[in-house]
């Protein structure tokens, strides 16, 4: 199953019809933004369920704002297109949801100003991310971090993420999973799409929101899961590189890759070299509270599809 439809230019539209010039400011400037969510389904309630889909649109709009675009719509009028778009679709197995927002002019001149901005959405049947889930090998990038006083990644920047790929394919070209990159001062930033965490004497660290990272939702999450569920409060501090070789867990979180278990960094095992416990718990609480099995947390997920009410 694929997708058959698109919100484009105002309105749901076949997904043949979603379509833009090679004049577009966007394709040609990179200056537009967007966000990835994921909806999860819960084959036993037969419903369909979207994570944390109302956070995601509030980091659209601040992305948005940084790049001085500005869209005719409210986080709740995102999110109603964004609830009739995957009911048109009607899909019964995990989704990943894709909204922009871009300057849609047609022609040449390098600026954000003065520019017609347009939103548009579509949603793709979607599974895993990163193949080795249960124990991914990471090699440190050649490449630095894009710095917030050049290109902001705390914005997600369509254009931003040539620097997220030329670090994903060295990491593969030189046969590792996926990369960790440092900030440019040399600290851990994140991975090329996913945020990183690593475990040093039981306690959870991160690098804080001043290392060149994006602001991710899996990440605020997971240290909101830890400390409740599992008493394990997260550390949010600048991580040296060598810190990667003595953690005793390390691990990639992100909408896309979800929670992947680093097993291996620039050739030297993490820990035991296999997914830890910690890792382990985190991606088990995850995925229940991301299929709506957990009713505690019920307020996290949307449903998309009406729900019987209980007589
Ligand atoms: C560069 C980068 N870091 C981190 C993340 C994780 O963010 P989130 O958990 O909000 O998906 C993403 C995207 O998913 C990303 O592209």
């Amino acid at each position: 199953m694929t997708n058959k439809y698109a919100f484009f230019e105002g309105r749901i539209v076949p997904i043949d019809e979603a379509k833009v010039s090679i004049m577009t400011h966007a394709f040609n400037y990179g200056t537009g933004c967007f966000e990835g969510i994921r909806a999860y389904w819960n084959e036993t309630e037969e419903q369909l369920y979207v994570l944390k889909l109302r956070e995601h649109y509030q980091r659209f709009l601040r992305s948005s704002h940084i790049i001085l675009i500005s869209l005719p719509y409210t986080v709740d009028q995102l999110y109603n297109i964004t609830l009739e778009l995957l009911r048109k679709e009607g899909f019964r197995q995990d989704t990943y949801i894709r909204p922009l927002a871009y300057k849609a002019d047609s022609g040449v001149g390098v600026r954000l100003h003065d520019l017609e901005d347009q939103f548009a959405l579509f949603a793709i049947p979607f599974g895993k991310y990163l193949e080795k889930e249960d124990g991914a090998k990471a090699g440190v990038s050649s490449w630095r971090r894009i710095n917030d006083n050049a290109v902001p990644a705390r914005a997600k920047i369509t254009g931003a993420y040539i620097n997220s790929a030329l670090i994903k394919t060295e990491a593969v070209m030189k046969g590792f999973d996926e990369a960790i990159v440092l900030t440019q001062e040399g600290h851990v930033s994140e991975g090329s799409a996913e945020n990183l965490f690593i475990v040093r004497d039981g306690k959870l660290i991160t690098p804080p929101v001043t290392e060149d990272i994006l602001e991710g939702i899996t990440r605020s999450s997971l240290m909101e899961l830890a400390a409740k569920e599992l008493g394990i409060e997260t550390v949010e501090r600048p991580i040296d590189r060598t810190e990667l070789y003595v953690a005793e867990e390390a691990f990639f979180c992100g909408t896309g890759v979800q929670i992947a278990a680093i097993t291996e960094i620039d050739h030297r095992p993490v820990g035991k070299g296999q997914i830890g416990p910690i890792v382990r718990q985190l991606r088990d609480l995850y995925f229940s509270v991301a299929r709506g099995q957990r009713k505690d947390y019920l307020d996290w997920v949307t449903p998309v599809y009406a729900t019987v009410p209980a007589i």
